[in-house]
C-alpha cells in the first residue's frame, strides 16, 4: 500500500491552543507513517499552492504558543465553485489524500464541499466562541474566559477604588458562552446576552440599585459583543443611575496568549483522533467532545444542529450575584 500524505490547516478567527492541535496532528501522522504537510493561511494556501511539508521538528516548542505558526484567514475565493475546484487540483498535484482543517463553523463548510470532491476532510473545532452545536467545546475558549477573567478583575480593582460602575464587553460574535462564564467567575452584577432577551431598567438597573441597598458599591456588567451597544448601555446606566459608569471592550486581547493546560489537553486529543479517522479512511467528519469524550460526527449532520443555551446557568449566575 502506498504511503498516505495528509495536510493540515488553521482557517478562520486564531484561537489559543492552534498550535497545540497542529502538533498533535503531524505527531501522529508521523507515528502512522504518513507524509505531513502544512497548508499556510486556512484555505488560501489550498488555492495558490502555500504549502509546506512538516517534519516531526517543525512543531518543536509550539504547544505552549498561542496564534497559529500556519497563519489563518477567511477565504472567501475558496466558496466559489471555481476556488473548491482549484484546491482540489491541488491536493491531486502534491498527492494530499485528507485535510485536518482546525477552526469553526465556516471552516467546516469548507471542510464539508472539499469532502464532496473527494478529499477526505476531518474538522477540529476550535474558536474562542465556543459556539459550535455539535460540540460541548471549542478549542481556545477556556484561554479566552481565563485572559477575559484576568482583565475584568483588574478593572474590579480601580472600580472598587472610584466606586464605580464598568460595562465590558467580551467577544463572542453571536453566543454569549464567553460573557456568561465570564460574568460567573467574576461575580458581575448583570450579564447580558444575546441569546436572553433583556429589559435594561429591569435586568441592569434595578439589580445594581437592589444590590446598592444592601451595601454594594461598585459594580460589573458583562456584556457579550453579540448584544450590541455595549457604549450606550453604559451612558444609560449613569444617567439613570447617577454612578459614575466607564466603559471596556476587552477586543482582541482574548484571542491571544499561552493556552491554557485544558486547551492544549484538548488539542492533542482531538489532533491525534482526527488523524486516526483520516488513517481509517474517514472522510467528512467533525472531532467533538461530548461529556469529555471525544468523538465524532457527520459535518454536514453537524452543521445542521442547534446550538442550545443553557439557562439554567444563566439564572443561577443572576441568583447568586446579589
Ligand atoms: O470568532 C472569534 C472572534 O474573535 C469573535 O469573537 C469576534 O466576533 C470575531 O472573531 C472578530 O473577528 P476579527 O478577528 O476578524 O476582528
Amino acid at each position: 500500500m502506498s504511503q498516505m500524505s495528509i495536510a493540515v490547516l488553521t482557517s478562520g478567527g486564531d484561537a489559543p491552543g492552534m498550535n497545540a492541535a497542529v502538533r498533535a496532528v503531524v505527531r501522529a501522522a508521523l507515528n502512522k507513517d504518513m507524509r505531513i504537510f502544512g497548508v499556510r493561511r486556512g484555505f488560501n494556501g489550498l488555492l495558490n499552492g502555500d504549502i509546506i511539508e512538516i517534519g516531526i521538528r517543525t512543531v518543536s516548542d509550539i504547544i505552549h504558543r498561542g496564534g497559529t505558526i500556519l497563519y489563518t484567514a477567511r477565504s472567501p475565493e475558496f466558496k466559489t465553485e471555481e476556488g473548491i475546484n482549484k484546491a482540489v487540483k491541488t491536493c491531486q498535484q502534491m498527492g494530499i489524500d485528507g485535510i485536518v482543517v482546525i477552526g469553526g463553523d465556516g471552516s467546516f463548510r469548507g471542510a464539508r464541499d472539499l469532502s464532496k470532491k473527494g478529499i477526505a476532510c476531518v474538522g477540529i473545532p476550535a474558536t474562542i466562541d465556543n459556539d459550535i452545536a455539535c460540540s460541548d467545546y471549542t478549542i481556545g475558549f477556556d484561554t479566552a474566559v481565563n485572559t477575559a477573567v484576568e482583565m475584568v478583575d483588574k478593572i474590579r480593582d480601580t472600580n472598587q477604588s472610584h466606586n464605580r460602575c464598568s460595562v465590558i464587553e467580551v467577544m463572542g460574535r453571536d453566543c454569549g458562552e464567553l460573557a456568561l462564564h465570564t460574568g460567573i467567575a467574576c461575580g458581575a452584577t448583570a450579564i447580558i446576552v444575546p441569546e436572553v432577551p433583556f429589559d435594561i431598567d429591569k435586568d441592569i438597573i434595578d439589580r445594581m440599585m437592589a444590590t446598592q441597598r444592601t451595601g454594594k458599591k461598585h459594580f460589573i456588567v458583562i456584556v457579550a459583543e453579540g448584544v450590541g451597544g455595549s457604549a450606550d448601555i453604559a451612558k444609560y446606566i449613569e444617567e439613570k443611575t447617577g454612578i459614575e459608569t466607564r466603559h471596556t471592550v476587552l477586543g482582541h486581547v482574548q484571542r491571544g496568549g499561552s493556552p491554557s493546560v485544558h486547551d492544549r489537553v484538548m488539542a492533542s486529543r482531538m489532533g491525534a483522533y482526527a488523524v486516526d479517522i483520516l488513517a481509517r479512511g474517514g472522510s467528512n467528519r467533525v472531532v467533538v467532545s461530548k461529556k469529555n469524550e471525544i468523538t465524532d460526527y457527520d459535518i454536514s449532520e453537524a452543521l445542521e444542529m442547534k446550538r442550545e443555551f443553557n439557562d439554567d446557568l444563566y439564572k443561577m449566575a443572576h441568583e447568586i450575584s446579589v
